[in-house]
C-alpha cells in the first residue's frame, strides 16, 4: 500500500491508484468522506486567499494531509512559488483527481495512511496542512506526534477545523453541512489535544463562516538559546 520514498526533486511525482496501492478500509479515518465539489466550492470560494491566511509562503515546502480532491493542494501550490507541495491521501482515486486537478503546478503524490507520515521518509515540511480532516482521527496525538516528527525547526501544523455547532447551523446550498456536532473540536481543545507533541499554539485564523485555522509551530534551537 505505501509507495517507497521518491526523489522530491524531481518535478512531478505520477501517481497512479493499482492493486497494490488500494486503501484498507480499517486505516480510513471516520466522518471524512470528500464532500461534494458543489457545496464544497461554495463554501470556500477563494482557496488561495485561505492558504495565505494560514501563512503559507513562496518557497516554503508543505505537505497537504488528507488532501482528498487537490481543492487547497492546488491553492498551495499557487501559493509557494518555486517550493514545493506534497499532496498525501489514503485514498487513489482522489490522488488521481488532485493529480488531475494540479496540473502544471509543482505537486508530488503519496498515497499513504497520515499516521505513518514518520516512517515514509518524505523529508521535513515547512508547513503540514491538515484541512477539514482532524475531527476524525480517532487517535490525534499519536497523529501530532507523527506530524511533529516531520516539521523543520520552527515548522508549523496547521489545523483546519469546523467550529462547534450543530450541523442544522452551518447550512451550505440550503442544506445542513460539515461532522457531527459531537466530532466538532474548539481551538483551546484542538491546542491542547497537539500540545502532547510538543507543538505550541502559534496563531489562530478566523475561516468565515464555520471555520478556523490553527498554527502549532514545532520549536527550534533558537527558542532553546534564547530562552
Ligand atoms: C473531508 S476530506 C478533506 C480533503 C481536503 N483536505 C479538503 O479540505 O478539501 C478528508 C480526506 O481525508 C482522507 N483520509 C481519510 N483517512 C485517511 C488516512 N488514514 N490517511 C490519509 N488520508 C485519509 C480522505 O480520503 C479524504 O480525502
Amino acid at each position: 500500500m505505501k509507495r517507497p520514498h521518491e526523489d522530491m526533486s524531481d518535478h512531478t511525482m505520477s501517481h497512479r491508484p493499482t492493486a497494490e496501492t488500494a486503501a484498507p478500509n480499517d486505516a480510513i479515518f471516520p466522518a471524512t468522506s470528500m464532500p461534494d465539489p458543489d457545496w464544497w466550492r461554495a463554501l470556500w470560494p477563494d482557496p488561495d486567499a485561505v492558504v495565505q491566511a494560514l501563512g503559507v509562503g513562496a518557497g516554503m515546502r508543505v505537505l497537504d494531509l488528507a488532501c482528498g480532491d487537490g481543492y487547497f493542494t492546488a491553492a498551495l501550490a499557487r501559493c509557494v512559488g518555486r517550493g514545493q507541495v506534497l499532496g498525501l491521501d489514503l485514498n487513489a482515486e482522489l490522488l488521481a483527481a488532485a493529480e488531475a486537478a494540479c496540473a502544471g503546478l509543482p505537486c508530488q503524490w503519496h498515497q499513504a495512511d497520515a499516521m505513518a507520515i514518520d516512517r515514509l521518509g518524505l523529508g521535513s515540511f515547512d508547513v503540514v496542512l491538515m484541512a477539514n480532516t482532524f475531527h476524525g482521527v480517532p487517535d490525534k496525538g499519536a497523529l501530532s506526534r507523527a506530524v511533529a516528527a516531520v516539521l523543520a525547526p520552527a515548522g508549523r501544523f496547521v489545523i483546519v477545523n469546523w467550529y462547534p455547532a450543530p450541523r442544522e447551523e452551518t447550512p451550505v446550498l440550503g442544506k445542513p453541512r460539515g461532522p457531527r456536532a459531537d466530532l466538532r473540536l474548539s481551538p483551546e481543545a484542538t491546542a491542547e489535544i497537539v500540545r502532547s507533541a510538543a507543538l505550541e499554539p502559534h496563531c489562530l485564523v478566523p475561516l468565515p463562516p464555520y471555520h478556523y485555522g490553527l498554527a502549532l509551530r514545532k520549536p527550534s534551537a533558537l527558542d532553546t538559546d534564547t530562552a
